[in-house]
C-alpha cells in the first residue's frame, strides 16, 4: 500500500507495533527443549491479546500463528511437535492484521551453544538489512535494495536464496511490488521508490544455498543442499530521508 493519510500512518504504526512486541516476545521465550508449537501458541496468544489477528491464518489458512523455521528450512516452517534443540537456528516470522492494516517481521534467534560460524551468518544478516535500509529512499531505484542486501552477503562469503525476498505490504500480507535480494535490473527492479510506499525489508544470508524447495506439507520451504540461513525482516515506510521503520519496538 501507500501511505496517503495519517490515520493510515496510524493504522500501520498500529499493527506493526504489535508484530515487532510480539516477535521481541517470542524472541525472550525461545528455548531449549519447547517445541515450535508451544512457542506459536505463545505467539497466538499475545497477538489476540493485543487485538490482532494472525496475517498467514487470515490471507491463507496457515496451520499455525507465526511461522517458526529451523536450519535448513529457509521460511514457512509449521509449528509442530519438533522440540527446539542446543544450536538450533530458529526463525520466528510475526505478521498480522488489525483494524484492515498488516505488518511482517522476524528474525533468527540461534539457540546455545552459538558457534562463531552461526553468529557470523545472523551478523551479516543483520548488516544486510541494515545496508538496504539506509538505501530505501524516495528516488532511488527498488533494486537499490537489492544491491545493497547482496554486497553485505557477498563480503561475508554468503549466498542469497532467489525465491524469497520483500515485499509490498499494508492492506494485505502480500503487495507488490516484490523487493528482491539481489541486484536484478529488469523494469519492475528499475521503478522509482516512492514517499509512503510500504514494503517490507528482509535479506535471507545462506551459507550456500540459492533456491529452496516446498516440502510436501505444501508450505516449508527447505533449502536446496541444506547449509544455513538467517533473516532479519521489518516493514518500512519510505520517505525522502531514512524509512520510518514500523515494525520497529
Ligand atoms: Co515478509
Ligand atoms: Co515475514
Amino acid at each position: 500500500m501507500t501511505v496517503e493519510s495519517e490515520k493510515d500512518l496510524e493504522g500501520l504504526l498500529k499493527i506493526g507495533r504489535i508484530c515487532g512486541l510480539t516477535l521481541k516476545y517470542l524472541t525472550e521465550q525461545v528455548r531449549v527443549g519447547m517445541t515450535t508449537k508451544e512457542l506459536d501458541e505463545l505467539g497466538g496468544k499475545f497477538l489476540e491479546q493485543h487485538g490482532a489477528r494472525s496475517a498467514p491464518i487470515l490471507a491463507y489458512n496457515y496451520p499455525g500463528y507465526t511461522c517458526i523455521s529451523i536450519n535448513d528450512v529457509a521460511a514457512h516452517g509449521i509449528p509442530d511437535h519438533r522440540v527446539i534443540r542446543p544450536g538450533d537456528m530458529v526463525n520466528i516470522d510475526v505478521s498480522a492484521e488489525l483494524d484492515g492494516y498488516w505488518a511482517d517481521c522476524g528474525g533468527t534467534v540461534p539457540m546455545p551453544p552459538v558457534n562463531a560460524d552461526k553468529q557470523r551468518l545472523c551478523d551479516f544478516s543483520k548488516r544486510a538489512l541494515a545496508a538496504a535500509i539506509e538505501v530505501a529512499k524516495a528516488g532511488n531505484p527498488l533494486n537499490a535494495i537489492g544491491r545493497a542486501v547482496e554486497t553485505e552477503a557477498k563480503r561475508g562469503g554468503y549466498s542469497l536464496i532467489r525465491e524469497l525476498g520483500g515485499h509490498g505490504v499494508g492492506r494485505f500480507i502480500h503487495e507488490p511490488p516484490s523487493v528482491p535480494n539481489v541486484y536484478l535490473r529488469s523494469k519492475e527492479a528499475r521503478q522509482p521508490l516512492t514517499e509512503g510506499m510500504v514494503m517490507t525489508i528482509e535479506p535471507f544470508l545462506t551459507t550456500g544455498a540459492i533456491h529452496v524447495e516446498t516440502d510436501p506439507d505444501g508450505w516449508t520451504l527447505r533449502m536446496k543442499g541444506g547449509g544455513l540461513v538467517a533473516q532479519y525482516e521489518h516493514t518500512v515506510v519510505i520517505t525522502k530521508d531514512r524509512p520510518i521503520l514500523v515494525t520497529a519496538v
